[in-house]
């Protein structure tokens, strides 16, 4: 058995080391001194059969483990470091990113044929209202908070306009998200993610049967039509999909909502440029998501012994991909710590959607156009934004967002001209 090589202590399986943010000093030195790097397990570690971790900080190092499904396997040990973090390893092998090889093949294969680029463009329109109605409602009071009045809203109706959930069930959706992605009861209110799963997946085959007798233009129809094409997928399949979109699509775009206003309001000079300049909005929302991953990390469990950047790894150990740290990872880009939204998409090779590999995120699209209609209005329709109050920060590894962030806006001295 090769030795576990860990140069230095790190307490990244303490949650304590991400209650100010992804520790980008660490990495940095884990970068640089040892990027594959074990990392042993803290006294209150859940994991009772895994005595700790492999930490994967360069950019390279990630693609390398992203690309290589058959020996970096997510079924095997799930796709987070800390179970606990989203549910038992059952919970996360039900859904999309916690399959490997054919299984996983078919159910993407089932979305892709139902998740168009058309359905996509198609949920722009009524997306620039949505925000709009958001913002002006929140300018009409004065003060709002970020996560509860605007980001949480406009990312449950995206999703929910996408699957075809009805109005009125659309609040449970938050919940069950809530309780899936997060350990910190701030946030998941008591339930755990293992009864989410159980909850959203009665919803959601009751959901599919309906639609089966009443179509209707959503992708849950459209999903039911591509199921039963080809190899076909069972209904716990089917609802396995659903809930990997609702849950993977409303904390990840909601989160990354409120992070980013936060940093635009941390970086005054850099919401001055865009504010003088919407146009730079579309790249500056790549800069917002390699600042601010959504997910600080995946994780893989090896299947076979493997050498990655110099280090032999045994068979049924745990990989876990920092992407917050490859995202800001010198060899991959220019001045990784400085915010700049002026670099430009093609300058700007972040990891917050991935690193590329047969799990990357299937959403990418409608997060990017979710992401920039949202700041477009923003900018558009207010003067100035003030943060008047604490951010508070969700307890967690796993994702980084907010409980909360209230803010004060000043609406814009001329009517908004929304963007085209
Ligand atoms: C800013 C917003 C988002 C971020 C940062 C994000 C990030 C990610 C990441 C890091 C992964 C794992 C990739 C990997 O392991 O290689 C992922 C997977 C996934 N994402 Fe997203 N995501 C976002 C929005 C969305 C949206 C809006 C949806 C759909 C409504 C979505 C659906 C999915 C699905 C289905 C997967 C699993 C794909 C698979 O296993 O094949 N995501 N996302």
């Amino acid at each position: 058995m090769p030795e576990r090589f860990s140069p230095f202590e790190t307490h990244l399986g303490d949650l304590d080391t991400f209650a100010d943010g992804p520790p980008h000093e660490l990495f940095r030195r884990m970068r640089d001194e040892a990027p594959v790097m074990w990392t042993a397990a803290p006294a209150d570690w859940p994991e009772i059969d895994q005595p700790g971790f492999w930490s994967v900080t360069r950019a390279a190092d990630v693609t390398t483990v992203s690309k290589d499904p058959e020996t970096f396997s997510s079924w095997r040990g799930g796709f987070t470091m800390r179970a606990a973090e989203v549910g038992s390893l059952d919970v996360q092998r039900s859904v999309m990113i916690g399959k490997d090889g054919a299984e996983h093949a078919r159910m993407r294969g089932t979305v892709n044929r139902a998740f168009t680029p058309w359905r996509v463009r198609s949920l722009g329109a009524g997306m620039r209202e949505r925000v709009a109605g958001l913002v002006d409602a929140a300018l009409e009071r004065g003060r709002c908070d970020l996560v509860h009045d605007l980001a949480g809203p406009l990312a449950n109706a995206t999703v929910a306009d996408l699957i075809g959930v009805p109005e009125a069930d659309r609040p449970q959706l938050d919940r069950w998200t809530d309780a899936f992605l997060n350990a910190d009861d701030a946030v998941a209110g008591g339930m755990r993610g293992d009864e989410a799963l159980a909850a959203s997946a009665q919803y959601l085959m009751g959901l599919l049967l309906e639609r089966e007798q009443h179509p209707a233009d959503d992708l849950i129809t459209a999903l039911g039509v591509a199921a039963g094409e080809g190899e076909g997928l069972s209904r716990e399949e089917q609802v396995g999909i659903f809930s990997q979109l609702f849950a993977a699509g409303i904390d990840s775009t909601k989160g990354t909502i409120a992070s980013g206003v936060l940093t635009l309001l941390e970086h005054p000079d850099q919401l001055r440029l865009l504010r003088d300049d919407p146009s730079l909005v579309p790249q500056a929302i790549e800069e917002l998501l390699r600042w601010r991953p959504a997910f600080t990390h995946q994780r893989r469990t090896t299947t076979r012994p493997v050498t990655l950047g110099g280090v032999e790894i045994p068979e049924g150990d745990s990989v876990v991909m920092w992407l917050p740290s490859a995202s800001r990872d010198p060899r991959a880009i220019e001045r990784p710590d400085v915010f700049d939204v002026t670099r430009g998409a093609k300058r700007c090779p972040h990891q917050a959607f991935g690193g590329g590999g047969r799990h990357f995120c299937l959403g990418a699209g409608l997060a990017r156009m979710e992401l920039t209609v949202f700041f477009e209005e923003l900018l558009a329709r207010t003067e100035e934004i003030r943060l008047v109050g604490d951010a508070v920060r969700i307890r967690s590894c796993f994702v980084d967002g907010y409980v909360r962030a209230p803010l004060e806006l000043v609406p814009a001295r001329r009517p908004a001209a929304a963007a085209a």
